[in-house]
């Protein structure tokens, strides 16, 4: 409940700590929880958080009863509470309120003898995942979490108020669209099927049927690899765009993670700065981005490693490894569209280059300041021999895929489109350097619980 409501004419409104600003001087209630506890003589300063922010409320003993006084100073972490209080503006706090309290029921007293388990000294990782569902309500992650679901909602809202229709792939599908070494196997009704990797191939078809589409959720990829930009579950966003190339996807994609920042910076300043991010860099976010070509990024890493800039060389012919990425993306203030890999390191869908068949028609978009890549696109092959013959060089079956040919058989057009995962895109723009922290429940190579 976002709207501040009352239940009798008399009492005081029940509000949110984000809206507090629109009560100053008066009383209002507040439903949450008790985040921490500071005391200093006769002065208490409880800090509420209810799940749209954290406020500091004051509590002087002359202010309340000795019975009121002693239940507030023997309050532990995490108990819930119902709080009356005046809202009063203070400059120096971090919402720029606080709050008088005055009457404070408790809902939920947490036992002294079984206290909350994250206290605010520094916790391992390990112990925080494994406390990830109360590691929720710190005011950091929290705070992440809101960012997440704004970028959700901007990424959603974009695509629909730009002629797209959202179409759902399944999850359940009986081939691999991104390679079959990250398959997560499913036995289905005696059968073998798969976790979907992607919803591309279907979101081909469906482009065919309503020209402009996409669809956004849940994907799987057996990644047996640990590092910070990998999960085994993770959320993506896919446009699919009929009668589409190569340059109209970058487009889109310049177009598309543009605004999704604009949304963050307008909507979720307050948390952007509980996390201390650098909005300055997120500012200068905007069209066009900087395009390079493979050839291009790979000449450029091989002038910093002869000029000692990194330390690895770079192999002509591979995939970029992150530090090849981070130092591409440190050459630019926003983010960088590689396009024109070699054919041979991405996937058999993507259409070859006219110019030379060596490279395929694809981009990969790096995020700035190291967060690596983002987004991953292309243009997809419309012949139906040609993409025959390259589902069969990847030695990939023909059966599962006679349906996708189809799409070749009836009124084959050029299409293109992307897919962008959230959790690297709240990566980014929190300024995270793991992406366990942008999902609620991260399932990665060693983690399944809670
Ligand atoms: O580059 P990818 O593999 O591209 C595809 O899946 C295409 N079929 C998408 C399309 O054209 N419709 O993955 C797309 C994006 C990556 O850029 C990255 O943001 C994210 O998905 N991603 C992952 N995020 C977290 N954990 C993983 N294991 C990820 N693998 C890919
Ligand atoms: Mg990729």
């Amino acid at each position: 409940m976002d709207e501040t409501t009352s239940s009798t004419p008399s009492a005081p409104p029940v509000t949110t700590i984000a809206r507090l600003g629109q009560h100053e001087g008066q009383t209002v209630i507040l439903r949450g929880w008790l985040y921490n506890l500071r005391e200093s003589g006769k002065l208490l300063f409880p800090i509420f958080r209810d799940g749209s922010g954290t406020v500091q409320g004051v509590v002087p003993k002359s202010a309340v009863s000795p019975e009121m006084f002693d239940r507030i100073k023997t309050l532990t972490q995490e108990s819930s509470v119902i709080v009356r209080g005046k809202v009063r503006a203070d400059k120096r706090a971090p919402g720029g309120f606080e709050l008088d309290v005055e009457d404070l029921e408790v809902i939920h007293r947490v036992a002294d003898d079984g206290p909350f388990p994250i206290s605010l000294k520094e916790h391992g990782v390990d112990f925080l995942m494994e406390h990830r569902h109360l590691w929720i309500r710190t005011p950091r992650q929290a705070a992440i979490l809101r960012i997440r679901a704004e970028i959700m909602r901007a990424a959603q809202e974009y695509f629909d108020t730009h002629g797209f229709v959202r179409t759902d792939p399944p999850i359940l599908t009986p081939a691999a669209c991104e390679g079959t070494s990250t398959l997560f196997p499913v036995n289905y009704f005696g059968d073998e099927a798969y976790l979907t990797q992607s919803g591309q191939l279907y979101m081909e078809s469906t482009a065919m049927a309503l020209g402009k589409v996409y669809s956004f959720g849940p994907t799987f990829r057996a990644e047996k690899s640990k590092t910070r930009r990998h999960l085994t579950e993770f959320w993506m966003i896919e446009p699919e765009v009929a009668y589409a190339g190569l340059d109209d996807i970058m487009v889109l994609a310049e177009e598309f993670l543009s605004h999704i920042v604009l949304r963050v910076l307008a909507n979720r300043a307050a948390d952007l700065k509980v996390l201390g991010r650098d909005t300055s860099k997120l500012e200068a976010i905007r069209p066009p981005f900087p395009r390079v070509s493979y050839d291009e990024a790979a000449k450029l890493l091989e002038e910093a490693f002869a000029a000692g800039k990194i330390e690895q060389k770079f192999e002509y012919g591979n995939d970029f490894g992150s530090p090849d990425e981070t130092y591409i993306s440190s050459q630019f203030d926003r983010p960088v569209m590689i396009h024109r890999y070699p054919a041979d390191i991405k996937a058999f869908y993507m259409d070859p280059d006219p110019d030379n068949g060596k490279f395929a028609l694809c981009v990969d978009v790096l995020a700035p300041e190291g967060y690596g890549e983002i987004i991953g696109g292309s243009q997809r092959i419309s012949s139906y021999e040609l993409l025959k013959q390259r589902i069969e060089d990847h030695g990939l079956p023909l059966a599962p895929f006679q349906w996708y040919l189809d799409l070749r058989r009836y009124g084959s057009v050029p299409h293109a489109g992307f897919g962008m995962g959230i959790e690297r895109a709240v990566a980014w723009i929190c300024g995270l350097d793991h992406v366990r922290e942008t999902i609620p429940f991260a399932r990665t190579l060693n983690r399944i619980y809670p």
